[in-house]
């Protein structure tokens, strides 16, 4: 049986949150606009705020967008759509909750049992009341069942590699290793997926990805909002949890990581996993850390961190960090891969960028310039594009050189729209594809690179070195 045409119910927990209404929801109306959604589907919301179906429906309809329906369609597609959705509130905490959720979807469908993708859009602190809720209903235990029952995660997966340990062993109380699927959503990003083909599928790459050619990897992520409402997740766990350990770190494993034995989703996190335990791990010298200041943004004053509502006077949490890893491994020996990471900066920005040496014998102009080494720049967002920054003779009686650019601009040469994250990522939990979802040995590979760092952090608590609102971080 084909598993992706067999009945599905999705059931997002969390229904009523910022990541359901804006991602999830969003998604799964794409996937359906798409066709990409069996045709017997079914989605119950489920979350602790008094809804029934239609409020639920239209808390839902503001936030579905028509990406890939034409305008005269949009309105009839999305209330076809939202036919599908229901609600349910209940507590996290109570398997009667989650068996009447059952109950309802059982009607539902009266014939073959659906297939079931929980997705836990919920707050990490309620995570494990909610799993062993799940259990206790026994609604995850499907043994050798011909349906499947799949869990999605939303990271943090834990604080340390502690906590990620113990968060592991007690879901793995509820959900099989094989049904758990670990998003990031940084993996579903069109770009990302396409760091592998980049570096394995052209052969002018890879006799250059090494120490012998390249300098430095730096990986730039910023944003120029700061904490907005989520002050309160946000000091638990500061910038190197919220975007270092996971988004970046994952870049830094399909930038380093040796060409996969097979295409398959465990060859590929293997020799992510394998990369990943050759970083050394950060050390108190190799990092800085930023927290934002008072400042002014297009010409509006901003509060500083220590203002934002909801974060504790003051607080020490980083909100911006410069991390420079090395890796122990012999393509990689002496090569730093630069991390840096802020919120309240100067752009909305990801980019990676691969520093080349210098040409051993420099070929300068008549005028002493000698060019700025090759680089090639992956922008992840916005506006994915992959920039290869040459130098070249300017054009004229002239023997100057300047820098320029051979590019590949997405939204040029692929007009068509490109999916969202979630979308590729929910439509690959549903194939049961998880080579873009986090393995439990990956996640412990990359808690230990930057465990003992927290650790330090916590001990010695730091003073964060202050960088004005909108600016490009410490001086
Ligand atoms: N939002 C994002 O962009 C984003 C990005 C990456 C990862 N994540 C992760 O995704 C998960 C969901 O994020 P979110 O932003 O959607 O969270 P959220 O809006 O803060 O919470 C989701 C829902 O959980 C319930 N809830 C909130 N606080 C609770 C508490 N203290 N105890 C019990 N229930 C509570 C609320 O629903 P009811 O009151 O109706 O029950 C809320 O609507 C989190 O693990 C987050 O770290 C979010």
């Amino acid at each position: 049986m084909n598993s992706s045409e067999s009945p599905l119910a999705i059931v997002v927990i969390g229904a009523s949150g910022d990541l359901a209404q804006r991602k999830i929801m969003p998604a799964l109306f794409s996937l359906f606009a798409r066709d990409l959604l069996p045709s017997e589907f079914a989605v119950y919301g489920f979350a602790r705020s008094a809804m029934d179906d239609d409020t639920f429906r239209e808390s839902l309809a503001g936030s579905l967008a028509c990406r890939y329906t034409p305008a005269s369609d949009c309105e009839s597609r999305k209330r076809k759509f939202l036919e599908h959705c229901r609600y349910t509130q209940g507590q996290y905490d109570e398997a009667a909750d989650y068996l009447e959720l059952y109950r309802a979807l059982r009607r539902m469908f009266p014939g073959e049992h659906p297939n079931i993708l929980y997705y836990l859009a919920i707050p990490p602190s309620v995570f494990l009341q909610c799993a062993r809720a799940l259990g206790d209903s026994g609604m995850t235990q499907c043994g050798d069942s011909p349906f499947w029952m799949r869990a999605v995660i939303e990271k943090p997966f834990g604080h340390d590699r502690r906590s990620s340990d113990r968060l592991v062993s007690e879901l793995a109380t509820v959900f099989r290793e094989t049904d758990t699927y670990r998003i990031d959503h940084y993996l579903g990003k069109e770009i990302v997926q396409n760091l592998l083909v980049l570096r394995f599928a052209n052969s002018v790459f890879e006799p250059l990805w090494n120490r012998d050619t390249i300098e430095r990897i730096d990986i730039d992520w910023r944003e120029t909002y700061g904490v907005k409402n989520r002050a309160s997740y946000f000091d638990r766990y500061g910038i190197i949890r919220d975007v270092v350990q996971n988004h970046l770190l994952q870049i830094v494993a399909l930038i380093g990581m040796e060409q996969p034995a097979g295409r398959t989703p465990d060859r590929i996190r293997d020799a992510k996993v394998s990369l990943l335990r050759a970083v050394n791990p950060a050390t108190p010298d190799s990092v800085r850390l930023g927290q934002y200041t008072a400042g002014e943004q297009a010409g509006l004053p901003r509060r500083g961190y220590r203002d934002e509502d909801g974060v504790p006077a003051g607080s020490t949490t980083p909100t911006y960090a410069r991390v420079a890893l090395t890796l122990n491994h012999p393509r990689w020996h002496g090569v730093p891969f630069v991390i840096n990471a802020g919120k309240a900066m100067d752009a909305d920005r990801t980019e990676i960028r691969i520093v080349f040496r210098e040409p051993a014998t420099p070929w300068c102009d008549r005028e002493g310039s000698c060019g700025p080494a090759n680089c090639l720049i992956i922008r992840v967002q916005p506006n994915e594009a992959i920039r290869l920054r040459v130098v070249t003779k300017e054009p004229g009686m002239t023997q100057r050189t300047v820098p320029t650019d051979l590019q590949l601009v997405y939204g040029e040469a692929f007009p068509q729209t490109i999916p969202e994250a979630y979308e590729r990522l929910l439509l690959d939990v549903i194939h049961g594809d998880k080579s873009l979802f986090i393995r439990k040995d990956e996640l412990a590979a990359a808690w230990d690179v930057f465990t003992p760092l927290l650790d330090h952090l916590k001990k010695h608590n730091p003073e964060p070195e202050p960088y004005p609102f909108g600016s490009d971080g410490p001086r």
